[in-house]
């Protein structure tokens, strides 16, 4: 891809799954990454490093600001610049509605949508300044179509598409680019927790890939979305989803 070698690359929740895939990556394209995750980024790290590029972990929590503002400027202690946010974080809370708790929507809502306002809000004025940068999130096909057992999760991963539309339409005259990707289901420890019966019978019957997707196939549309291929991509949701849309 053009343009990611030498960028400092911020990935939330790059300990596990689709964010750790994102970081190594970004680090075979030749990026500097930042590993920024509540859980145990160290592993991650050290794989990044082997690529021979830089890599740092910072422990995180994108629900608290003050936690975010700390991870971002040690990133710009250590880099000098952020060139690229992904805003990867997320959890699920699943429940029918009618077992919804107000518990499990304030959870999902102040990770999913809140953390990613944290995270947005703490690199743009380094972003502004420097009049360069791009912003990902992960949505989901959830996000666009709604699933059984997620009104909380759907709220989420539909509000950060309406949120990187508004920053597309304020801030592509600043020279920043902000889009999402929608992943269908990725085989990752998220998708670990939905009951066996319901994944096989009413979910994989619907993808007609016939499999779960990868993490390192979601890893691929961030490294095209972040890179100068993309650069009049702006305000935009990228399905990655095997087809489990049509
Ligand atoms: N799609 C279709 N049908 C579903 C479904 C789904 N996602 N989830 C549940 N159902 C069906 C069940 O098969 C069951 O059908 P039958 O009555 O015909 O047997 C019915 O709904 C009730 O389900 P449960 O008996 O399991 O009800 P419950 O109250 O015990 O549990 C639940 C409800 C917590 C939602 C549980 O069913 C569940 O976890 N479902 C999976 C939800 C899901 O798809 N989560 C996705 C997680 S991965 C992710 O979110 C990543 C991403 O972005 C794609
Ligand atoms: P995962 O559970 O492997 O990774 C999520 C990571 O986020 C974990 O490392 C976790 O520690 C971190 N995290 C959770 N809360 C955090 C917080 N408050 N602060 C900082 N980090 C936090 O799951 P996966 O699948 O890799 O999920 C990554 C993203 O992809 C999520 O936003 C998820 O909603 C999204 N997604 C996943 C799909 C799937 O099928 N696996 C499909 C569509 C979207």
């Amino acid at each position: 891809m053009k343009g990611l070698k030498n960028k400092v690359v911020i990935i939330t929740g790059a300990a596990s799954g689709i964010g750790k895939a994102t970081a190594l990556r970004f680090a075979e394209e030749g990026a500097n990454i930042v590993v920024a995750d509540f859980a145990d980024g160290t592993a991650t790290v050290n794989e990044v490093l082997d690529k021979g590029v830089q890599a740092i972990y910072v422990k995180l929590n994108v629900t608290d600001p003050e936690s975010v503002q700390a991870m971002v400027a040690k990133t710009i202690d250590t880099f000098s610049k952020v060139d690229v946010l992904i805003n990867n974080a997320g959890i699920t809370k699943d429940a029918m509605m009618k077992k919804l708790t107000k518990e499990a929507w304030d959870d999902v809502v102040n990770v999913n949508l809140t953390g990613v306002f944290n995270c947005t809000a703490a690199v743009l004025p380094h972003m502004l300044e420097q009049k360069s940068g791009v912003v990902l999130t992960t949505s989901s096909v959830v996000g666009l179509f709604g699933n059984l057992g997620q009104t909380n999760y759907a709220a989420t991963k539909w509000g950060v598409i309406g949120m990187t539309k508004s920053w597309a339409k304020e801030m592509a005259k600043n020279g920043l680019r902000f889009n999402c990707v929608a992943p269908g289901f990725i085989a990752t420890e998220m998708v670990k927790k939905i009951p066996e019966q319901v994944l096989n019978e009413k979910i994989l019957i619907k993808v007609p890939a016939g499999r779960l997707g990868e993490p390192e196939e979601i890893a691929a549309a961030f490294a095209f979305l972040a890179s100068d291929d993309a650069k009049f991509i702006n305000g935009t949701v990228l399905s990655v989803d095997g087809a489990c849309t049509l």
